[in-house]
C-alpha cells in the first residue's frame, strides 16, 4: 500500500501546472520566460494573475491529496511525509516533462498542510512576513521551509526525516537564487 501510494504521489507531483495551464491558456512557456521556473511565482511575471493563482492551488493541491490519502488509510505520520516528499519530487523532477520541473514551494505547502497544519500555517506567515518586508518570492521559501522544522521536530518527531530532506532540496533547487540573492541581482516584485 505504501509503496503503491508513494509511486501514485510521485506520478501526481509529475503534473506541472504551470507548463500545463500556460499551454490550455496559449501563453508563454514558463520554463523559456521570466526566471524560466515552471512555479507560480514565475507564472505570476510571465501569464499573470489569474493563472499564478491557479498554478499555486493546483501544485498545493498535489502535496495535500496524497497525504490525507494516506492519513485516511491510516498510514501512520511519517510514511505520509514520506508519501508527501514522493508528491515533491514528481513536482522536482517531473516524468512527464523530461524530469525538469520546479522548485517544489507550493507542494512542500501542500504536504505540510496534510501532514500537520500549524506547521503549514507558520510557513505562510514567515512566507508572507518575508515577501512583503523584501518582495522577493524565493527569499520567502528560504526562509519559510526551514523554519517549520524545529517545530516539527517538536510536535511531530516522526516527520522530521522526510521534512528535513524536503528543506535540503528545496534549498538546493534554489541554488541559483541564492547566488543571485548574494550577488545582488534576483528578481524582485
Ligand atoms: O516558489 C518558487 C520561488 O521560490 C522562486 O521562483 O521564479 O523567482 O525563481 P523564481
Amino acid at each position: 500500500m505504501f509503496w503503491l501510494l508513494a509511486v501514485l504521489a510521485y506520478l501526481l507531483g509529475s503534473l506541472s501546472f504551470a507548463i500545463l495551464l500556460s499551454r490550455l491558456a496559449g501563453g508563454p512557456d514558463p520554463r523559456a520566460a521570466g526566471s524560466g521556473n515552471p512555479g507560480a511565482t514565475n507564472m505570476l511575471r510571465v501569464a499573470g494573475k489569474k493563472l499564478a493563482i491557479l498554478t499555486l492551488l493546483g501544485d498545493l493541491l498535489k502535496g495535500l491529496v496524497p497525504v490525507l490519502i494516506a492519513a485516511l488509510l491510516g498510514l501512520g505520520i511519517q510514511q505520509q511525509a514520506w508519501i508527501g516528499l514522493a508528491a515533491v519530487v514528481g513536482h522536482l523532477y517531473p516524468l512527464y516533462f523530461r524530469f525538469r520541473g520546479g522548485k517544489g514551494v507550493a507542494t512542500a505547502a501542500g504536504m505540510l498542510l496534510g501532514l500537520y497544519p500549524p506547521a503549514a500555517l507558520l510557513a505562510v506567515c514567515a512566507w508572507l512576513l518575508t515577501f512583503v518586508l523584501t518582495r522577493t518570492s524565493s527569499l520567502a521559501a528560504l526562509i519559510a521551509t526551514p523554519l517549520t522544522l524545529p517545530l516539527l521536530a517538536w510536535q511531530q518527531p516522526g516527520a522530521l526525516l522526510p521534512t528535513t530532506l524536503l528543506t535540503g532540496l528545496i534549498v538546493w533547487r534554489h541554488r541559483r537564487n541564492l547566488s543571485d540573492l548574494f550577488a545582488g541581482r534576483e528578481r524582485h516584485f
